[in-house]
């Protein structure tokens, strides 16, 4: 898949999304590095600290197939201001730092896209 599909498959993925509170739909896909693909959106909840987000419930969804090493995360907002960039919480940083992403892709709703490494989101992060 080419990063423009990632992103699109991403866009699609948020169309999923349960995000009534905020109006806010993200997407992720996630590329294992196995080829396996992996797609969620975020879930609200009533009780707002339990919602969760889009790449943690994508990386967690994976994760909870055997994947251990993760290629590319890909995640997008379908709601964000045309050039504003969707990026991830520092939470699902965290998340996906465990599987230890070669990319982290992250898209305006205009299209626009940066590809960032898991030590450029999340340095000195924690790990075992
Ligand atoms: N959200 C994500 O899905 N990913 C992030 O990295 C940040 C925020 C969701 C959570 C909530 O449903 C909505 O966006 C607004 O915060």
């Amino acid at each position: 898949m080419t990063d423009q599909e990632l992103l699109s498959a991403a866009r699609e993925a948020a169309l999923g999304s349960y995000s009534p509170y905020s109006g806010f739909r993200v997407g992720a896909v996630v590329i294992a590095d196995d080829g396996r693909e992996f797609r969620s959106a975020n879930v609200e909840n009533a009780a707002y600290p339990v919602s969760q987000c889009a790449e943690a419930n994508a990386i967690n969804y994976a994760a909870s197939h055997g994947v251990r090493k993760i290629d590319t995360v890909a995640v997008a907002c379908i709601d964000a201001r045309e050039l504003d960039l969707a990026y991830p919480c520092g939470r699902c940083r965290q998340i996906m730092s465990e599987f230890d992403p070669d990319r982290i892709l992250v898209t305006t709703a205009a299209g626009d896209f940066r590809a960032h490494k898991m030590d450029d989101l999340l340095p000195y992060r924690f790990s075992f």
